[in-house]
């Protein structure tokens, strides 16, 4: 690892979440790495030294589970599955600088050499833990992560939506509820120590409202960091996990302290919504018990949502960014992503709505106008565009809307807004369009050659400026502009600087160049045609074909006192027998409603205790936009217990 400053003035250390390899990457996994390698090429384009760190999170019960459905070892099974995230980031263009996994020998090491230093100075103890546990988030949950909806059913956890499980073990604390006090002050001496600011107030309520010591081993599984000094416990993950931006850079390791001083603090963590309070209390709280100071900001994003529903792998609606890349190239999706992907919110994905912005945005507003540009000067003999000798009002007024609007975009860049960023840039795009329109450069050059050669000249600095713009969000693309342009791009040299300085006063060296980007075809819906949106988790036929689906009459409808919602149903499926099943539905129908009707049954499920009958299947219903669930009629013509196929 060449991982020590060089002689550049500024450095900057940037981190992602690392990824559960519990299943592949999708787009919500790319979105945080995006996020992370455009802020790290932007401090590039600045003159900084940079380090990007991403990884994998490969240990914990999650992990374990899911390479025991594979039926495979877990760090067999998680060997497996890195190169599943290192080719998407490498097809992606991710110029991280190291990747960690945490089955890493030198992480292991670290994290235990960590842990002895806490026990050493009392911040870890031994006791009994009892209380819920969200596998999803592998988190320990508090009551207010709760929600009981069902008596005799475990809780909801609020963190995922998922049940939680009942844990009750020995297991080792560490002294969370030490740090509140020194947590509240941090948190109010650090104002913007998290972006967007409202996330911090989420926190500060989380911390004031008391802080419980955080269990940090777990003795019922074996995937994990064997606890120092007691071979029965394994690390807790995520105090296994958070070490990683510190480890990866040589924490713990004597051999590296210089490399390690240059980088930390982070100057950015990025991290989703869903991992707040690891990243802004117990990690915190780790850092200050190490002794090691803060990192400099957190960055929270919100979720891509598909339909309504956050893009998951336990939801299986996920977007596959390799397939996606495919069809619609890289750096076109990395600039979606940015410019469309608000971080202070959840947003919608939708390739419709991706393919109206490469319509619009890069194929008419950039690439039309880079390709006006250059086949009209190359047509005209003007490959070299001399510096102008003198400047008209309109090329001063582009000038100078060049630095207005480079101000603007840094101010956004800095607090890592970069949407907004990006409509700073894109509306330069327009005034350049503007520009090369009223100049109309096409009459000139049979009137003016030399007023000809101006605009051209006017237009190319325009164009070099947004492509330095644009760069840290579409490098390759920039880059093949920038050879068109003859422009020489150096990384490492401090690009915003000279744009400052800059006065439109270079020549340029133009050679032809393809479209830089495919524009779509609007699309008619088409129903005939397999979904737009390539899907990783289809369900091969011989799964599908496992679930009896069959039509059924309901004959009788029995109120179920105990509970608001079900109804205990008698249900005729033909040669499937007289079944009862437990319906959710006392809020939306009367008894009367539901007697006689016939309709579809999943009748293969495990049947399921409720409130004390047994439910032997599910009826199938699809709720309306007003929330109600309603019935899928069966045609009477079809006797119950026909099966669905
Ligand atoms: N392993 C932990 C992180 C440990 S960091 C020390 C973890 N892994 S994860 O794979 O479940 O999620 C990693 C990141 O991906 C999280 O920041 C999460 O918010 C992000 N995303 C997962 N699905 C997402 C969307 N649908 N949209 C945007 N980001 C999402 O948590």
């Amino acid at each position: 690892m060449a991982n020590n400053k060089t002689t550049a003035l500024c450095s900057f250390y940037v981190t992602t979440p690392i990824y559960y390899v519990n299943a592949k990457p999708h787009l919500g996994s790319l979105y945080p790495t995006l996020l992370a390698d455009v802020a790290a090429r932007w401090n590039r384009l600045k003159g900084c030294d940079t380090f990007m760190l991403t990884g994998t999170d490969e240990h914990g019960q999650k992990v374990a589970e899911a390479a025991e459905k594979m039926g495979m070892q877990p760090q067999a099974f998680v060997d497996s599955l890195v190169p599943a995230f290192k080719e998407p980031w490498k097809q992606y263009n991710i110029a991280y600088n190291h990747f960690i996994r945490t089955t890493d020998q030198y992480h292991v090491k670290a994290v235990q050499d960590w842990i002895v230093q806490l026990q050493k100075q009392g911040d870890i103890y031994k006791a009994t833990y009892e209380g819920w546990y969200d596998l999803s988030q592998e988190a320990f949950l508090t009551e207010k992560d709760l929600e009981f909806r069902e008596p005799g059913e475990p809780p909801v956890s609020l963190m995922s939506g998922n049940k939680a499980r009942w844990v009750s073990e020995e297991c080792y604390f560490f002294k969370l509820s030490a740090y509140q006090d020194r947590l509240l002050k941090f948190y109010k001496e650090n104002p913007d120590f998290i972006t967007p600011p409202e996330r911090l107030n989420e926190v500060i309520s989380f911390v004031e409202n008391g802080l419980k010591d955080l269990s940090i081993s777990r003795k019922t599984i074996t995937w994990g960091i064997p606890f120092p000094g007691d071979p029965s416990h394994v690390t807790y993950v995520w105090a296994d996990a958070l070490n990683n931006y510190l480890t990866a850079i040589g924490f713990g390791d004597k051999n590296r302290t210089e490399e390690f001083n240059t980088w930390w603090p982070a100057d950015l963590q990025v991290l989703g919504k869903d991992i707040v309070r690891f990243h802004a209390v117990y990690w915190p709280a780790f850092l200050m018990a190490t002794g090691l100071p803060l990192p400099r900001k957190l960055l929270v994003h919100g979720w891509i949502r598909i339909n309504g529903e956050k893009m998951s792998k336990s939801l299986g609606n996920v977007v596959d960014p390799v397939e996606l890349g495919k069809q619609y190239g890289i750096d076109p999706i990395r600039y979606y992503l940015m410019r469309y992907v608000a971080i202070s919110q959840d947003s919608s994905f939708n390739t419709e709505d991706l393919e109206n912005r490469i319509n619009t945005d890069l194929a008419n507003d950039f690439g039309n106008l880079v390709n006006r540009m250059l086949t009209l000067a190359l047509k005209n003999n003007l490959a070299h565009v001399p510096a102008p000798w003198h400047r008209h009002d309109a090329d001063v007024q582009l000038q100078n809307a060049m630095h207005k609007m480079l101000e603007d975009f840094e101010r956004e860049m800095s607090r890592y807004y970069y949407h907004q960023a990006y409509a700073v840039l894109w509306r330069f795009v327009a005034s350049v369009n503007r520009y090369f329109h009223d100049q109309e450069p096409w009459k000139l050059v049979k009137t003016d050659t030399e007023r000809f050669a101006e605009v051209i000249s006017t237009t190319c600095h325009a164009i070099k400026a947004i492509g330095l713009l644009l760069w840290p969000v579409m490098p390759a693309t920039i880059e093949k502009l920038f050879k068109a342009l003859g422009v020489e791009f150096t990384e490492g040299t401090n690009y915003i600087t000279l744009l400052h300085e800059g006065k439109f006063n270079t020549d340029f060296t133009l050679s032809p160049l393809e479209p830089l980007f495919t524009k779509y075809e609007e699309k008619k819906p088409d129903m005939t045609t397999t979904p737009e949106i390539p899907v990783q988790n289809y369900l091969a036929i011989e799964d599908f074909i496992k679930t009896e689906l069959a039509v059924g009459t309901i004959t009788a409808v029995e109120d179920v006192a105990k509970s608001d919602k079900i109804y205990k149903l008698t249900v005729d499926c033909g040669t499937y027998g007289l079944r009862t099943i437990c319906a959710g539905v006392k809020k939306f129908y009367t008894p009367e409603e539901l007697m006689g009707i016939k309709t579809v049954f999943v009748l293969n499920l495990k049947p399921r205790e409720l409130f004390g009958i047994t439910s032997q299947g599910m009826m199938l219903m699809a709720t309306n936009s007003d929330g109600k669930p309603t019935i899928v009629r069966a045609d009477e013509s079809v006797p119950a217990g026909t099966k669905l196929k």
